[in-house]
């Protein structure tokens, strides 16, 4: 699993955080508990006694330096000679000179330095025993009021971590509304690497696919309008010669109105049925075309449309190649018969006459593929992303005025897509074209 910035950064973050927050606390707690000097030193005099009276009783002397472990204050106590008695310090503090022994005995204590305190320890009020202790507080508690720093910092940190995160996702919020509210040009644009980065990347992919989706709609409805303009203005003229009493004229173009009328209904036909495939795929609209599946045998489908090709035209040869043992497919047999005849028809209107299309079938790991063949015109490789566009149709095709709108691979790939199968094209201009569609095997309980 890939680790993300933004990951990584809350990761140390939260490390840091909580670190800081464990050094406050116990900075805290131990300048709470850490006695005032006059009462550190009263503990270090008592302590000191204590351990000097169980200097005998090797167990109680090590039970009593354990627990004055525990004291915030550290002391050592040797006998008048150096010799080391007991001490809750590690290393012990060191032992007075001879001079400091004296004066000790004279003056009852020596405090020179910061922090360092000895007294005598005496019974029946003779000199035995020095103790030693520091009474400067520990470290944390030393400097717990600067503790402070760290833990605003720490807040200052987590506001502004807080905001590097907040920020964007309020922006890609507000970006949303107005998306949705149908400011098609409103983009994230950012720049960061990470997985907010990421998330502003996806939703401007999906703004422009969205925007690209709505402007293919348009456009379909203005080629419709187009391809029926023309048809339109020759029944028009038509109507306009009868009216003028011309009824010989117009008579002769009622042939290519009727072909017109045809043109249309076929065109009428394609474009809904493209529509209501799209529209199958929108949630809210998955009952409009439900398929009519049926158990299809995929050989007598390919074996009908290639008798139906030969009866109508003469100027190919077409070749069926079709594996002896297919699976059968669950399919709407009335669109897969439309895709294969819009294969062969495309294959016969790209190509020279005199040349063979081939229609191979064979089975597959899940289903059957069907491959449709040709060795005409071919596409050339800027066209060929184009070609499931509805009403694409290459300059070159146009020029070769073969008829047709443009509407067969568009629908081809929805029903194939609709069948849970792909359609793919392959091409070399000049050499020829394959169209192979890959479509699932009925399921064994169906
Ligand atoms: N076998 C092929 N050889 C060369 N070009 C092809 C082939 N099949 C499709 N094309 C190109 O792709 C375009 C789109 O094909 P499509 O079948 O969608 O439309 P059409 O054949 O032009 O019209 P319609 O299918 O609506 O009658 C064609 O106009 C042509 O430029
Ligand atoms: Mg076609």
């Amino acid at each position: 699993m890939r680790v993300g910035r933004l990951t990584l950064k809350m990761y140390v973050y939260s490390i840091l955080a909580v670190h800081a927050a464990i050094f406050v606390l116990v900075a805290s707690i131990m300048s709470f508990r850490s006695a005032q000097l006059p009462e550190r030193t009263f503990l270090s005099q008592h302590l000191a006694a204590d351990l000097w009276h169980r200097r005998d009783d090797p167990d109680g002397l090590q039970a009593q330096v354990a627990r004055g472990m525990a004291f915030s204050v550290p002391v050592t106590v040797y006998d008048t000679e150096g010799r080391l008695i007991a001490s809750t310090a590690t290393p012990p503090l060191p032992m007075l000179s001879q001079a400091q022994v004296r004066r000790l005995e004279a003056v009852g204590h020596v405090d020179e330095s910061a922090g360092f305190f000895a007294h005598p320890i005496r019974e029946g009020g003779r000199f035995v025993g020095v103790g030693i202790a520091n009474l400067n507080p520990p470290f944390l508690a030393r400097h717990a009021p600067r503790m402070a720093i760290p833990f605003i910092l720490v807040l200052a940190a987590s506001l502004a971590f807080a905001r590097h995160i907040a920020r964007p996702l309020q922006q890609l919020a507000n970006l949303a509304k107005r998306f949705g509210r149908g400011e098609m040009t409103a983009r994230a644009r950012f720049s960061r690497k990470d997985e907010i980065g990421d998330l502003g990347r996806a939703f401007d992919d999906m703004a422009d696919r969205v925007t690209g989706l709505m402007a293919a709609q348009q456009e379909l409805l203005v080629n419709v309008s187009h391809e029926l303009l023309t048809p339109l203005s020759r029944i028009q003229v038509a109507v306009d010669l009868l009216r003028d009493g011309e009824a010989k004229q117009a008579k002769d173009l009622v042939s290519e109105i009727a072909q017109d009328l045809a043109e249309i209904e076929r065109l009428l036909d394609d474009v809904m049925t493209v529509a209501r495939l799209d529209l199958s795929r929108v949630p809210d609209g998955a009952t409009v075309m439900p398929l009519r599946r049926e158990s299809t045998s995929i050989d007598e489908l390919i074996q009908a449309a290639v008798s139906r090709f030969r009866a109508q035209c003469q100027t190919h040869q077409i070749v069926a190649e079709v594996s002896p043992v297919l699976p059968a497919a669950s399919a709407d047999r009335v669109l897969m018969r439309r895709v294969v005849e819009n294969l062969l028809d495309n294959a016969r209107k790209y190509s020279d006459a005199g040349t063979t299309i081939r229609i191979r079938a064979s089975g597959t790991k899940n289903g059957v593929r069907v491959a449709v063949v040709d060795d005409g015109t071919g596409i050339d490789a800027a066209d060929l992303k184009k070609v499931f566009t509805p009403f694409f149709r290459s300059d070159k095709s146009r020029s070769r005025s073969t008829g047709g709108v443009g509407l067969g691979l568009a629908l081809a790939r929805r029903v194939v897509e609709a069948h849970g199968g792909t359609i793919e094209i392959a091409s070399t201009p000049g050499a020829g074209t394959t169209v192979t569609l890959d479509l699932p095997a009925q399921a064994a309980n169906a």
